[in-house]
């Protein structure tokens, strides 16, 4: 035997002597707290389940006749209940988790002058050290500790959104079991559906963007007598400490809010329009993945020709130059349940944006498009100098004319002099440099997108 372990049972043995004349004249079991933990939330009562590991010794001789090691696994057990002997039942009371204490029963509150089994002799007395890792009761409920929570919640968790969050899962003793942290990525997870245990399902409802909470399952809202894997003992409470990164619904739309908005505001972004705006986009936890600053200039797009994702394209639309704007793009509207480049799965999107520059657009596939009633007949108004024959020159000079006097648009964004050559040479079907009448005529019949 190990000779410090013999030296301090000496110690113990002569210190209750000088005390109690003779161990076995203990009336009552004695505990010695000789490690209590500075924190400790609650206390052993009556009724609460328990798990524990300890040392069973005799009194005597100091040898061991019991150990939950020697087990395998911790003990669990309801104390006060007379499911314990009674020594235990009174000496675990009042105990914290991570408490070391040792219990010294007698024989008349442990197994009497009969002992039990040949293990335990007639008359003994029992020490017990004892490490209390767990405790619940079937009356707990879920329990939540806010930690922080931002000054703005737009909104909280309900049951059927789907929520992003990062945790780190402990028992009660604080010995982790798992955490978001070690996979590198958030634990994503419809709410209130059953994919959760029932008390992650509760106590993850109610929280905003960007809070952090503690969460306190116990057993029976978690993974029960059976616990889970390795890692979740059967019987165990689980604490989960949660930061929630975004969550959405199915159903929610693109939140578009106006952050600065010019007072002349007569001309606004629609379908067509070509568009240079400035941008960041983040993740809800302030995280910045792009932004039109890492660029020469702002970016530029046409609005309606599915160049950006759902959400941007609809926060881009109604805007006037000057105008700023926060849109908030849940992934539906955005990359959706696969993420793309440097955007997590069903992540969502929070965009600043700022209309620099637009620049009215025409239809998909025209070059051209007239504001007011096309001239009818078109060729006489075309032939400006009435010779009956319309060249290149006459038929740019005529283009530039309407769109000066603001009676029909070019299409904004590629230059007008190749537009007007391509016009002018879809018109001048037989390709001798002119249009006249009759081709004009012909076009007109084959329904020309190109000039009306
Ligand atoms: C029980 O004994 C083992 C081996 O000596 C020791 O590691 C462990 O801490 C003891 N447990 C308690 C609760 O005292
Ligand atoms: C989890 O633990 C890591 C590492 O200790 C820590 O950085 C992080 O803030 C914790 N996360 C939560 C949600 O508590
Ligand atoms: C975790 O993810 C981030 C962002 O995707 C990445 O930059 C980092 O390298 C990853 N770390 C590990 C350890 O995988
Ligand atoms: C907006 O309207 C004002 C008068 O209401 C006018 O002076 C101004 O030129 C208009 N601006 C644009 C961009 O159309
Ligand atoms: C993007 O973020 C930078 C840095 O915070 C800021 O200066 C800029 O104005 C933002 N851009 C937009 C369009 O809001």
């Amino acid at each position: 035997m190990d000779p410090g372990v013999c030296f301090s049972q000496l110690l113990l043995f002569l210190h209750l002597v000088t005390v109690n004349c003779s161990p076995g004249a203990l009336l009552d079991v004695v505990v010695d707290r000789y490690d209590i933990p500075k924190v400790c939330p609650r206390e052993v009562q009556t009724e609460d389940f328990i798990r524990y590991h300890f040392n069973g010794t005799f009194f005597e001789d100091g040898k061991k006749f019991d150990s939950s090691y020697d087990r395998g696994k911790a003990l669990i057990s309801q104390v006060g209940l007379g499911r314990l002997i009674t020594g235990m039942d009174r000496g675990l009371q009042g105990m914290c988790v991570n408490e070391r204490r040792r219990i010294i029963v007698p024989p008349h509150l442990a197994y009497g002058s009969i002992g039990t089994g040949g293990i335990i002799p007639p008359d003994a007395v029992l020490v017990y050290d004892v490490l209390l890792l767990d405790i619940w009761s079937t009356k707990d409920e879920v329990e939540i500790r806010t930690l922080s929570k931002p000054a703005s919640c737009r909104r909280t968790t309900e049951a059927s959104d789907f929520v992003r969050y990062r945790y780190n899962g402990t028992l009660l003793s604080g010995e982790p079991f798992d955490s978001s942290y070690s996979r590198n990525a958030t634990y994503d997870t419809y709410l209130g559906q059953g994919d959760l245990i029932k008390g992650m399902d509760e106590g993850l409802l109610g929280m905003c963007v960007g809070e952090r909470r503690v969460i306190i399952v116990p057993p029976f809202l978690a993974y029960g007598e059976n616990g889970y894997g390795n890692f979740i003992p059967g019987s165990a409470v689980l604490v989960f400490d949660i930061h929630i990164i975004d969550f959405h619904n199915p159903e929610d739309p693109v939140e578009i809010r106006v952050t600065h908005k010019p007072q002349e505001c007569n001309m606004t972004s629609e379908a067509d329009d070509l568009i240079q705006y400035r941008y960041n986009c983040s993740l809800m936890d302030g995280t910045l993945l792009y932004t039109s600053d890492q660029y020469d200039s702002p970016s530029f797009t046409t609005l309606g020709a599915n160049k950006v994702i759902l959400g941007l394209e609809e926060g881009l639309r109604g805007m006037c130059v000057g105008e700023r704007r926060e849109v908030v793009v849940p992934p539906h509207f955005g990359h959706g349940e696969n993420g793309a480049g440097g955007v997590p799965r069903s992540a969502v999107l929070l965009f600043e944006l700022e209309l620099v520059k637009l620049q009215k657009g025409v239809p998909e596939g025209y070059m051209f498009v007239w504001l007011e009633e096309t001239p009818d007949p078109l060729f006489p108004a075309m032939d400006l100098n009435g010779d009956k024959q319309v060249p290149l020159e006459e038929f740019a000079l005529f283009i530039r004319l309407q769109v000066q006097e603001g009676k029909g648009r070019l299409r904004p964004g590629i230059d007008a002099d190749s537009i007007i050559k391509d016009m002018f040479d879809n018109q001048d079907g037989n390709k001798d440099g002119k249009i006249v009448e009759d081709e004009l005529t012909v076009k007109e019949d084959e329904d020309t997108e190109e000039l009306h």
